[in-house]
């Protein structure tokens, strides 16, 4: 009783039992009483008063008993029901029923049938074929006068026989129909119930942390809509989950290297090297590197904590891109050229006022020329420029470098992501893009790229320029 299923299955069955039920009884009760029985009667008093007619004009057979038994004789074959005839002082005359005695009396009062004419009286007994109906009819001759009474027994068993049938008939069609009912029910039931059990065993599983089934779209709508919303929960918390592993595997990675880097130096230092002027030198240059590195980790890992937060906020103030545009890179264009890479910058000196965040924005193109300088091998050229065209003004980061793999181009936004070709580059976060596109974004602007395998790849920042800024 306490399971949906058997919840669903009575309260669809019960009522269905229970109209049916009483459907059954009020059918067999209407059809016996107002149908079949009138039906009866109405045939018997016919079939009487045909009689009645007949016996009439057979004025002898009133007067004379072994008349009246020779002419019932000649009828016998033709009538149905058994037939005695009386005087009209109640005495025997004849009877189709051999078996009666000539002393049978008239079972009725006279008065009675003189007041009605025609008298059916029903004679039941425990045992349908002794069941009978006896019609009583009076005969008159062409003048009115009444000359003699006919008595007409019918055995009932014939007429029960007929109802009996119609009643199998009916309990017959009604048991169909509860079958049909609690077996729809049941499906329905099942169907539901099944639903409901795949969606708490996935979630079960979800809670214990296994690999998630996910159930199938089943059972009424508002279950499927059920059915989806775990689904969406699972896939969350499967991206969560992905999300928080990748994070870790390359944040131990990531702080790992420049650490490894720089527990040598150090022993070096300690061990004497800071004696030697030009040893020393190298040595703090190296640290500072890796302390660079360990900065843009920081940087990233900030901007992740901002994106998990939600948006951006930005401090936006005007910014006048022809000063602070070509003072971006100082750090970037050195780090380019210690590596051996040509460093280039073209940039328009026309470029608007525009309200930007510019600590946030100079992060996004950071990142944008980290990577070009990062994925350009020795000898290849990094470009920076700047322009604008109709509404828009554009940044654009060039490498000659080694490009994006077109596997990998869908990808390159992905938190986390990062291509194959890293195994020849120093790896990072995977973080750098997602969060400049997510920047750009928060300044309403749009980051594109195009890159060529082999030969190298452009990212430019669309910036849109509002009205009061031209
Ligand atoms: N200029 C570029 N040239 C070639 N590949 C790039 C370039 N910029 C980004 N990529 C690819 O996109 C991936 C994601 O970049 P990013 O989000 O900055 O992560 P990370 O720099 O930490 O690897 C990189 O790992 C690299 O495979
Ligand atoms: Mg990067």
């Amino acid at each position: 009783m306490r399971s949906i299923r058997t919840r669903l299955l009575i309260s669809h069955s019960l009522p269905l039992l229970i109209i049916i039920l009483l459907t059954g009884f009020v059918l067999d009760y209407v059809v016996e009483t107002r149908i079949l029985l009138p039906g009866f009667a109405d045939e018997l008093t016919s079939e009487a008063k045909l009689l009645a007619e007949l016996t009439a004009h057979q004025p002898n057979i009133w007067d004379e008993a072994q008349e009246a038994q020779t002419y019932l004789v000649q009828l016998e074959p033709i009538l149905t029901p058994n037939v005695s005839l009386f005087d009209l002082e109640g005495d025997f005359l004849g009877s189709t029923d051999a078996s009666l005695k000539s002393t049978e009396p008239l079972s009725i009062q006279l008065e009675d049938l003189l007041a009605e004419d025609i008298l059916i009286q029903t004679a039941y007994s425990r045992h349908l074929d002794a069941s009978v109906v006896d019609v009583f009819t009076l005969v008159r001759d062409d003048t009115g006068a009444l000359i003699g009474i006919i008595q007409m027994t019918y055995h009932l068993n014939d007429v029960y026989e007929q109802f009996l049938a119609l009643r199998r008939v009916i309990i017959a069609i009604l048991t169909i129909g509860v079958f049909l009912g609690v077996g729809l029910a049941l499906f329905f039931a099942v169907n539901m119930s099944d639903a409901l059990r795949q969606i708490t065993g996935s979630i079960q599983q979800l809670a214990a942390g296994e690999e998630v089934a996910l159930p199938a779209e089943q059972g009424p709508e508002e279950v499927r809509d059920l059915t989806r919303t775990v689904k969406a929960l699972v896939t969350r918390l499967h991206t969560l989950e992905t999300t928080r592993r990748k994070l870790l595997a390359n944040l131990v990675h990531e702080i790992g290297r420049p650490l490894g880097a720089l527990l040598p130096a150090v022993e070096a230092l300690e061990a004497g090297a800071v004696e030697n002027k030009v040893l020393r030198q190298e040595l703090l240059a190296g640290m500072e590197d890796e302390l660079g590195i360990l900065r843009r980790l920081l940087d990233d890992l900030t901007g992740l904590y901002d994106q998990s937060v939600g948006s951006f906020v930005l401090t936006d103030r005007p910014i006048d891109l022809n000063k602070w545009l070509p003072n971006l890179f100082h750090t970037q264009r050195e780090v380019a050229r210690a590596k051996g890479l040509r460093w280039q910058s073209n940039f328009s000196d026309q470029l608007p006022t525009m309200q930007i965040d510019p600590e946030r924005l100079a992060q996004a193109i950071g990142n944008l020329a980290n990577n070009a300088i990062k994925f350009t091998p020795q000898g290849g050229t990094v470009i920076v420029e700047a322009g604008f065209q109709a509404n828009e003004v554009w940044i654009q980061v060039k490498d000659t470098g080694c490009g994006i793999p077109v596997e990998d181009q869908g990808f390159v936004f992905t938190p986390f992501f990062r291509g194959r070709t890293e195994t020849r580059f120093p790896q990072g976060m995977g973080l750098g893009l997602s969060i400049a596109r997510d920047l750009v974004t928060a300044h309403q602007g749009r980051l594109e790229f195009e890159s060529t395998p082999g030969e190298g790849s452009s990212f430019t920042i669309w910036l849109p320029i509002s009205s009061e800024e031209k």
